[in-house]
């Protein structure tokens, strides 16, 4: 029997999914996003055009996968209903290729006011967020208060909004924060209108029965590893699961089913939002990474923060998710460089150690680095052996570190620009 295969990021997000996920969408039947909500950005560039997907799986471009909006998603069905319009005029067949879990959250439009108005409070504390309302839709989930997609089916959906969005006003009295409910409202039960023309699925049903006929099953992530709620560098993370578990809990799957779970990251590492980066650079490398890589925010535009590749916390990545292949992407942005440098463990408080701290925030943390020989920039090429020699060593190196093998590098956001090895 074939096994549902799980791709995620393992760093701060970004890491390219949505192009790797387009890539390998032929070899699927089913692609099912597994967690994570608007927060999301990814990004699909083919036949000279650029797309940024938010809460659609990147498997909807083509024309034989069925892309699922698992449970463990929480769905603002505003951003749902631009995505699908946008994608409406390119020609793409949404309603036939996308099904949404009955179990999956809502976002409402106050879960979004609770969210900036909590961001605000914290002032320099602040994580960060997307301000997408990710953040109190989870906690209404885990609160046992949360409105989900099945609920719109039923005839008393009016009530329970009524009653969650009266809950979440008291709230807001808490924090002095302005907003306009009443227009926020209007698009959000417009968007809804929208988001009944889907197909509303018992998903784990639906996953199970397609495991059980022997259905190829990419499940797609969102954020990265780094930002998981329990393994990420907390507080400044997300609110779900982002690691291989997530998968499970998201769409209902045993870890059974579970077979290659690919991690993919980039040559280098960004993160957008506060919180603890150790490789950061602060100067003109890391400013020359940003524009080269083009490295704002999918979701905000937000720049990006741009550092040398953590081993440490690469190789802590492998170790939650049980990685059994990595994907590295963006290796032609960090060419040109004479020498490249890799953090290979941390040293706290002057002394060297081994794996990642329990709170980055309270020590001073230093990157040890290795030096090593850069490459000159390079056309797109097909086959491993024509990646310059020191891009080849470089991969090599960090398969020897982690102890995962490299099975794809990607040189470029285009599909052709992917070499499997
Ligand atoms: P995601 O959230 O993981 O899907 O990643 P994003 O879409 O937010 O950010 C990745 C960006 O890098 C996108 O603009 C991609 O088009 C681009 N990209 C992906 N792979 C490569 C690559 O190998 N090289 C370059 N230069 N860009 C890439
Ligand atoms: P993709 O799927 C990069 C970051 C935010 C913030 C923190 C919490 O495109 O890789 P949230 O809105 O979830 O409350 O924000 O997480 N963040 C991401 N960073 N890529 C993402 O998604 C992200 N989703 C959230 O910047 O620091
Ligand atoms: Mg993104």
């Amino acid at each position: 029997m074939s096994k549902v295969d799980v791709l995620l990021g393992l760093q701060w997000g970004d890491e390219g999914k949505g192009k790797v996920v387009d890539v390998l969408t032929p070899n699927y039947e089913v692609i099912a996003r597994f967690q994570g909500g608007p927060n999301a950005g990814h990004t699909l560039e083919f036949d000279g055009k650029k797309y940024v997907l938010h809460t659609i799986p990147s498997g909807i471009f083509r024309p034989k996968a069925i892309n699922v909006i698992g449970n463990g998603v929480v769905i603002d069905p505003v951003v749902l209903q631009k995505e699908i319009a946008a994608l409406k005029l390119e020609g793409v067949d949404v309603d036939s290729r996308l099904l949404v879990s009955r179990k999956a959250h809502l976002i409402l439009p106050t879960h979004r006011f609770l969210d900036a108005a909590s961001e605000a409070s914290k002032g320099k504390e602040k994580i960060g967020s997307t301000l997408k309302g990710i953040g109190p839709a989870y906690m209404d989930k885990t609160g046992r208060n949360g409105l989900r997609v099945g609920d719109l089916e039923n005839p008393d959906f009016l009530k329970k909004y009524q009653e969650l969005k009266d809950k979440h006003l008291q709230l807001l009295t808490f924090y002095k924060f302005d907003f306009d409910i009443k227009e926020t409202e209007k698009l959000w039960f417009e968007s809804l209108e929208e988001l009944k023309k889907l197909k509303f699925i018992n998903s784990e049903y639906f996953v199970h029965q397609c495991f059980e006929q022997g259905k190829n099953i990419l499940a797609e992530g969102a954020q990265g590893s780094l930002l998981d709620i329990d393994f990420g560098t907390y507080p400044f993370v997300t609110s779900s699961n982002t690691t291989c578990a997530g998968a499970c809990t998201g769409l209902g799957l045993p870890p059974s089913a579970i077979g290659r779970v690919i991690g993919i990251f980039k040559a280098y590492c960004t993160r957008v939002g506060s919180g603890p980066f150790v490789t950061e650079l602060l100067d003109d490398v890391g400013e020359k990474i940003r524009q080269k890589g083009k490295e704002f925010g999918s979701t905000t535009g937000r720049a990006r923060r741009c550092g040398w590749l953590d081993i440490p916390a690469l190789k802590y990545a492998c170790m939650v998710n049980g990685t059994t292949e990595l994907f590295m992407m963006k290796s032609d942005v960090i060419a040109g460089f004479e020498k490249v440098k890799i953090c290979t463990a941390y040293k706290i408080n002057g002394k060297e150690i081994e794996g990642i701290p329990f709170d980055f925030t309270a020590q001073d943390i230093q990157p040890v680095y290795q030096e090593l020989n850069g490459w000159k920039e390079f056309e797109t090429v097909s086959k491993f052996k024509e990646l310059p020699h020191e891009l080849q060593s470089y991969i090599k190196f960090i398969e020897e570190k982690v102890g995962v093998p490299i099975t794809l590098v990607s040189t470029g956001p285009g599909r052709n620009q992917t070499i499997f090895r």
